[in-house]
């Protein structure tokens, strides 16, 4: 799960799939496009929204996506169409490429990306929650 700062989006994104998958047979990380956050917890927002939907995100600490990511995991979801672009320029082959996915392409909702909801206060997150729980849902029955 890769947004860009992994203190939003995506650290909400790697706890709604975890909490669906068999955690045995499914690694499931996150990572952001920039190392801005790096070391620090989800932001309080997207803890709290996790939280009231029963999902323990708090001790998740957030990393910059590396170019080994590629190796490790065979699936990359990507939030939006800017972080599509900052993974697939790190990409060094076309089997690499194709691991890359925004992931409301799994969803039938009219959204094809997840809104950025660093500056929207406190609303945007529970937006963000039923979008990614929506699409999660979905990529469970794939995978
Ligand atoms: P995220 O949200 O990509 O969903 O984690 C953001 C977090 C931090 C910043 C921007 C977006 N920032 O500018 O620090």
């Amino acid at each position: 799960m890769v947004c860009l700062g992994n203190i939003c989006r995506s650290p909400l994104a790697e706890g709604i799939l975890k909490s669906k998958v068999d955690g045995s047979k499914v690694f499931v990380d996150s990572a952001g496009t920039e190392g801005w956050h790096q070391g620090n917890p989800p932001d309080q927002r997207s803890i709290d929204v996790a939280k009231y939907h029963h999902i323990d995100i708090a001790n998740q600490r957030s990393r910059k996506f590396k170019a080994s990511d590629f190796n490790e995991f065979d699936l990359i979801l990507v939030m939006d169409k800017t972080n599509y672009i900052d993974i697939a320029s790190k990409a060094e082959s076309e089997s690499d490429r194709q691991k890359i996915k925004l992931i409301l392409d799994f969803s039938p909702n009219t959204y094809s990306e997840v809104p950025d909801p660093y500056y929207d206060g406190k609303n945007g997150f529970e937006f963000v929650y039923q979008l990614l729980d929506e699409a999660c849902e979905i990529i469970l029955s794939k995978i």
